[in-house]
């Protein structure tokens, strides 16, 4: 099953634990809506033909959701009864923070065995390199914000742009790396509109005529919007603008590298059941296949890379 946020590569993740899975000749159902249809029951069979022609499609042909009902015992028990008339003896969850927070509290209440395996956009998971999706969602970013470019160059504007990310900056980071841009402002660090201004001014010394400011989302001084207006309080002499990105990053067709971590971590997953593997996520460390506890996947963080928060503040002066 897919759950939480969909990310682009994971139709390419599914079709490579339905081939794999049907190469050890086993029986797969795909549950539809992620948690959702698990308590209703929503299960589909699958083999390798009905995962032809999708490892190019962004979304999920499973479809995706939030469910809000799997928090409760209730709908974990009905889910536990769904999957026993189904005879489905172990899951496999691609998905983020979410998913796997509820397949943990689920498989230790039930016994049921979960494989998970990142996939979101936002790169915020604690034992792999990378999630499926997020290089096609800094790549998006990124072309979305080299068009941003050319108006900002035209008119002499300073813009404010926002890139997803709830909790973390690592689509903000590479973006912001990716673009060039004057000032990168994330989640992890605290926003102080004088040092900004400081910034600007001293930009403006260098004959530096325009500005991209890329802020991620979850900021915990606020979005775009807010830091814009507050920025042009203090420094009003330059045209703001603001651009939200949004959305736009969840879509598209994966890029090269999603679809070969995407193929390989589902692979990997198929491997790990066989080999006995139970309640772990599967990711990629160092081009290498680990495997780590679904709880330490949730619980340790993921921290960015200091070197590269360093790199981008020296690289936009
Ligand atoms: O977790 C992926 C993500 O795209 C975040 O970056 C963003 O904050 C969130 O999902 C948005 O969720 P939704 O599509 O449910 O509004």
């Amino acid at each position: 099953m897919t759950s939480g946020g969909d990310a682009p590569g994971m139709n390419a993740c599914v079709r490579a634990i339905v081939r794999s899975a049907s190469s050890h000749r086993m029986l797969i159902q795909g549950i539809i809506r992620g948690y959702e249809g698990m308590i209703n029951g929503d299960f589909q069979p699958m083999d390798s033909r009905t995962v032809a022609n999708i490892i190019h499609r962004g979304g999920t042909i499973l479809k995706t959701a939030r469910s809000k009902d799997f928090r409760t015992k209730e709908g974990r028990q009905q889910a536990y009864e769904q999957l026993k008339v189904n005879h489905i003896d172990a899951v496999v969850a691609i998905g983020g923070d979410g998913t796997f927070t509820g397949a943990d509290i689920f498989s230790e209440e039930f016994g049921i065995p979960f494989i998970g395996l990142p996939g979101t956009i936002d790169n915020d998971l604690y034992g792999t390199d990378y999630t499926i999706g997020f290089d096609t969602a800094v790549n998006t970013a990124i072309e979305a914000v080299d068009k941003i470019r050319d108006t900002a160059d035209s008119h002499d504007r300073l813009f404010f742009i926002e890139v997803m990310g709830r909790d973390s900056g690592y689509i903000a980071l590479y973006t912001g790396i990716g673009v060039g841009a004057g000032t990168i402002m994330l989640p992890e660090t605290d926003t102080n509109y004088d040092e900004l201004v400081d910034i600007l001014k001293a930009g403006e010394k260098r004959k530096k005529l325009f500005n991209l400011i890329i802020v991620a989302e979850g900021n915990k001084t606020g979005g775009a919007y807010k830091i814009a207006e507050e920025v042009q309080k203090r420094y009003d002499h330059y045209e703001t603008k603001v651009a939200v990105i949004g959305h736009l990053q969840r879509g598209g067709a994966p890029t090269a590298a999603d679809r070969l971590l995407a193929s390989r971590l589902g692979y990997g997953a198929v491997d790990a059941l066989v080999n006995g593997e139970r309640n772990v996520m599967v990711g990629i460390v160092n081009q290498q296949v680990v495997y780590t506890p679904l709880n330490e996947a949730i619980t340790k963080e993921k921290k960015l890379i200091p070197e590269l928060v360093k790199m981008s503040n020296v690289l936009a002066r």
